[in-house]
């Protein structure tokens, strides 16, 4: 695992999307693994903006939406499957033949992560995998003490998840569970990445990088990562200790 500092958000979001779109310009028929939320809006808007000038083409690849929340439909502006749509799959003419987004609506969410771990493995496997990291460590929706073994699954979620998760909706929502690939599919993606920026994930970021592997914190899994990276800005990064910038 590595890790890599950028002077500020819009440094890290230009340089994130520029890894995206080297990917699929290599491998066009990439399989690219996006969470949704806070973090990676600036990173979307980049991935655009090069991939329309350069006209780097999209329309091999596979998309796949990391998480949703369970219950919660694909019109609200809070879910998932909006930010995605709006962040990447409509501005770059992603066809629905090119994207899997679990359907949180579902009466049978098994049935989804059935479907959702077919349809990665039917594509070859992810390639890159891009997450956020919640406050509490998480990945997706891979909450502190989740089975590395798993792979899509449903999960109860944090009262810190369920929280934090207020500031993507328009009024209060009773948020419950989440269904999100797993620590599986983490592993196994040809590339891992983890994006943050900002004080407010500087201590998370400080022991996911210093405390070993450990499920309390769920995001430490990318220190075994084969191919991991944390890209950070200077404030996310700001607690690291100099013992540790041996990763950089
Ligand atoms: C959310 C999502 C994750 C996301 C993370 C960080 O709850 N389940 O996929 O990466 O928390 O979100 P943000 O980037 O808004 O800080």
């Amino acid at each position: 695992m590595q890790i890599k500092i950028f002077k500020d958000y819009n440094k890290l979001s230009f340089a994130t999307a520029e890894i995206i779109i080297n990917q699929v310009k290599e491998k066009p028929d990439s399989v690219i693994c996006f969470a949704s939320g806070d973090t990676p809006k600036l990173t979307c808007h980049y991935i655009v903006e090069k991939a329309t000038k350069h006209r780097v083409d999209f329309s091999k690849v596979t998309f796949v939406g990391l998480d949703e929340w369970v219950g919660i439909p694909p019109s609200d502006s809070g879910s998932c499957h909006f930010f995605f749509r709006k962040n990447l799959i409509e501005p770059l003419h992603l066809t629905e033949a090119q994207v899997h987004l679990f359907k949180a609506l579902s009466n049978d969410l098994k049935v989804e992560c059935i479907k959702m771990d077919e349809s990665i493995l039917s594509c070859g496997g992810i390639d890159i995998i891009l997450v956020g990291i919640g406050l509490n460590g998480h990945i997706g929706f891979n909450e502190p003490g989740t089975s590395p073994e798993l792979y899509s699954h449903v999960k109860d979620l944090d009262a810190l998840t369920i929280q934090t998760g207020q500031k993507y909706f328009n009024h209060t929502m009773p948020l419950q569970k989440g269904i999100t690939l797993g620590f599986k599919h983490f592993n196994e993606a040809k590339k891992a990445i983890i994006i943050a920026n900002g004080l407010k994930k500087a201590e998370i970021i400080k022991k996911t990088v210093e405390e070993g592997i450990s499920i309390e914190i769920p995001a430490s899994i990318i220190n075994q990562h084969r191919n991991g990276y944390i890209l950070l800005d200077e404030e996310a990064a700001s607690l690291i200790s100099p013992d540790f910038k041996h990763k950089l």
